[in-house]
């Protein structure tokens, strides 16, 4: 095998599940699921409308060349309640699917349970249920029935750890219970289904059968830069109680049929051993042909008498969960191929007979899209640099048998929504336009030549060259610095693997010598609908100009309080000069808290709360008041406005801007309160144009709203700009397609991205910098 070939017959595809791209949650019989009701979920959601385009995206797995695909089935689809009652129309959507899959000469892999348990049988206790592990099981044999002539690798259970530990412990996922020995519980429960499970498919005469764990190689700082480096005893001891959490939990029982002992203790401290009866184990325990892999990141802990647990490790007390010291996915993910390889080699040598398949790996970034295409080398460059893991792994021996991409789609990423982007494909959730990524087409390369591509053309990382020099990133480090403390032989090997890899030592590499980064990250709070386009275009130009300043660019998104957590210690920890902060969220705690770490922040919009952080701001209330005096001197005297989210700074400015010039001209505002996205527009313009028919303009504080507002206008046989004139804000693309072209106020985006790396660059010089207000201009078109 060439150092980048994968063996004959390696199976190449990847992976979805159904609560995250189906959509139609209604259609067809389906009942609630846990998903369909948590606060954090996506209720009745489009999602990627799977459900009604599965055609297309076979056809795009095909022209991929994928092998195989991972699909789940929706247990509420088919049992709407989880028990009894098999709905027949539900099992016809995975029948037809199959069909296609088939016929496009891809293997489908069926995964029974991806989560999203029927809401009836969540009302009946859930996973704290031992029941609904015996109506699992009814559901397999169901399944496996209507599509078992032709489906022949089966998954029982997904990730189980998540499902019960986010789910029932930390209560993030649904269905939001927060209680450790609910927890414990339900993964057992759980791995029973699994046990059941197996053997109603077993008895069906499945062939090719198995679990999908989540496992995160557990490592002490220290060993996460040199591996031979010795833990203390009580770092040691931090390591194995949550490797037994996270990964021996489910590992020993699914493939040795018991618990291990340290795990067992904890389990009953917390919740008594009351729930695992005499067999279970054996049941759990039956030989599996294939064991899933789901591998993303290592987990880096280490002893801190005093802490508390987390919630999600019930039992995790006096242990600190650390920062991992690299680069970093968008979702705060530090990116560590060789985690991988770690992993396989510590499954290969304890499992030594188990089959694999990596049936999940893949990143989180931000995708920027350009009119060319979406150039996502970050995500093409993890891939790669993981399945060069892979093949480490494979060289030593690993049975891996296939790798599966998380995943085709971008598509909703459970209590994070749409904001994670995970797919090879890019997905328009207005219009469903799939586009594919430039990740999607390398990908098809990799699968054509059941191969890496010769020679790396992606940006090689500190990791791969320790990889491929075979010492450890702080000697890369060391010797990249130009330190002397390094033998000449690993001096050499570095060098080497600098020189062929075309490496280009970086912000990582630099500093863990001269705690110097030159990295400045970029933090977006959540993208909020209708604000994607803005801030993707404000973080393309951004990013250009630092990169030209010579900065390196670490996106990362701070959405929730775990991800503001992240930023905070990744900031806190030097890993960033600086830091740049986007809108449209209220960041005004996160910037003041980071700015008392004395790293440089700069803010884009006027914080909520007066602050000393230094900002660029848009001129909106000017901006507003000019749209509102262009209708007033166009004789418009009874102008109502469409007003988005008053607890957004911007919003308020332009009222207030609104509010101002109506008053210089003796009228009052009148306001329709609304969202974001147009529909919102639609419904609020239409609300202000029924009970006021007298109104002859309207001004909206967004070019969404306004394009909501000329829908609604034309709905009621309104004539613009005849009778109705309409201003909108923001002059985002779409505004000057519209039928008539809006009337509208621009952000000047390239002055805004100019002013912010402006500001950022003198920030990192040291010199003070006061606010920056830009003015903001009037577009006068068509529809005034
Ligand atoms: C895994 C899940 C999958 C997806 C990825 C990002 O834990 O199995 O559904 O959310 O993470």
């Amino acid at each position: 095998m060439s150092t980048t070939r994968f063996p004959e017959g390696f199976v190449w595809g990847v992976s979805t599940s159904a609560y995250q791209i189906e959509g139609a949650t209604t259609e067809d019989g389906r009942g609630p699921s846990i998903w369909d009701v948590f606060p954090g979920g996506r209720n009745g959601d489009p999602a990627c409308d799977h459900y009604r385009r599965h055609g297309d995206d076979v056809r795009l797995m095909k022209d991929l060349g994928m092998a195989a695909y991972r699909f789940s089935v929706s247990w509420p689809r088919v049992m709407p309640t989880g028990r009894g009652r098999v709905n027949g129309p539900g099992l016809d959507f995975y029948d037809r699917l199959v069909d296609e899959l088939l016929a496009a000469g891809i293997a489908p892999y069926a995964t029974l349970y991806h989560w999203d348990l029927p809401q009836a049988l969540e009302d009946e206790g859930g996973w704290t249920s031992r029941d609904t592990a015996h109506r699992f099981a009814d559901y397999a044999r169901a399944v496996h029935d209507r599509l078992g002539d032709r489906v022949g690798t089966w998954f029982t259970i997904n990730e189980p750890w998540v499902a019960a530990f986010l789910g029932y412990g930390a209560g993030v996922h649904a269905p939001g219970r927060r209680s450790a020995a609910e927890a414990f519980t339900a993964a057992h429960h759980m791995l029973l289904a699994h046990g059941l499970g197996l053997e109603a498919l077993r008895s069906a005469g499945v062939g090719r059968a198995g679990i999908v764990l989540n496992l995160s190689p557990v490592l002490t700082p220290g060993q996460l830069g040199d591996l031979d480096a010795r833990p203390s005893e009580e770092d040691a001891a931090a390591v194995a109680r949550i490797d037994a959490l996270n990964n021996r939990q489910f590992l020993e029982p699914v493939l040795r049929g018991r618990y291990p002992a340290d795990l067992l203790a904890l389990v009953e401290r917390t919740a008594g051993l009351g729930h695992v009866h005499d067999g279970d184990l054996d049941l759990i325990g039956r030989p599996i042909d294939l064991l899933g892999v789901n591998y993303y990141t290592p987990t880096a802990v280490q002893a801190r008498p005093g802490a508390a647990a987390d919630p999600a490790f019930p039992g995790s007390e006096d242990v600190l969960f650390c920062s991992v010291p690299t680069a970093v996915t968008a979702m705060g993910w530090p990116i560590v191929p060789s985690g991988l390889t770690l992993l396989l080699r510590r499954l290969s040598r304890e499992y030594p007979e188990t089959e694999m398949m990596i049936t999940e790996n893949g990143a989180d970034f931000v995708d920027v899209l350009t009119a060319d295409g979406i150039h996502d080398v970050e995500r093409t460059s993890f891939i790669e640099e993981h399945l060069r893991a892979l093949r480490v792994a494979l060289e030593e021996g690993a049975k891996v048998r296939g790798y599966l991409v998380w995943s085709l789609l971008d598509c909703v990423e459970w209590a994070d929504g749409y904001r994670r982007k995970f797919g090879l494909v890019h997905v328009d959730l207005e219009t469903q336009r799939r586009r594919l990524k430039d990740s999607a087409l390398w990908y098809r390369d990799v699968i054509a030549r059941n191969g890496l591509p010769d020679g790396r053309t992606r940006r090689p990382t500190l990791e791969t060259v320790a990889a491929r020099a075979g010492v450890s990133r702080a000697t890369v480090s060391r010797v990249v610095n130009g330190e002397a403390s390094v033998s000449a032989e690993a001096r050499d090997a570095v060098l080497r693997a600098v020189r062929e890899l075309g490496y280009v030592p970086n912000a990582a590499a630099r500093s863990l010598v001269t705690r110097r980064t030159d990295t400045v990250a970029l933090v977006l709070s959540e993208p909020r609908h209708g604000g994607d386009a803005l801030i993707a275009a404000i973080v393309r130009y951004v990013t250009s100009m630092l990169e030209g300043a010579g900065k390196q660019i670490t996106l990362m998104l701070a959405d929730t309080a775990d991800s503001r957590r992240r930023v905070i210690q990744h900031v806190e920890a030097r890993q960033a000069d600086g830091v740049v902060l986007l809108p449209p969220d209220d960041h005004g705690p996160l910037a003041e808290r980071l700015a008392r770490t004395g790293v440089p922040v700069v803010l884009l919009g006027r914080p909520a709360v007066a602050s000393l952080v230094p900002h660029v701001d848009v001129d909106d209330a000017g901006g507003a008041a000019a749209a509102t005096a262009h209708l007033l001197g166009r004789g418009r005297r009874r102008i109502g406005m469409v007003c988005g989210p008053t607890d957004l700074v911007a919003v308020q400015d332009r009222l207030a801007g609104h509010r101002d010039a109506l008053r210089e001209a003796g009228l009052r505002p009148l306001l329709a309160l609304a969202g974001l996205d147009r529909e919102s527009g639609a419904a609020a313009a239409g609300r202000l144009l029924s009970d006021h028919p007298e109104l002859d303009a309207l001004f909206a504080t967004s070019d969404d709203l306004a394009i909501g507002a000329l829908r609604a206008a034309r709905d009621l046989g309104r004539r613009v700009p005849e009778d109705l004139a309409i201003a909108g804000f923001g002059d985002i693309d779409a505004a000057s397609c519209t039928t008539p072209a809006l009337t509208t106020v621009r952000v000047p985006v390239e002055d805004q991205a100019l002013a912010l790396a402006r500001l950022m660059l003198s920030r990192l010089d040291g010199r003070h910098a006061g606010p920056v207000v830009l003015p903001a201009r009037l577009v006068v078109r068509d529809s005034t």
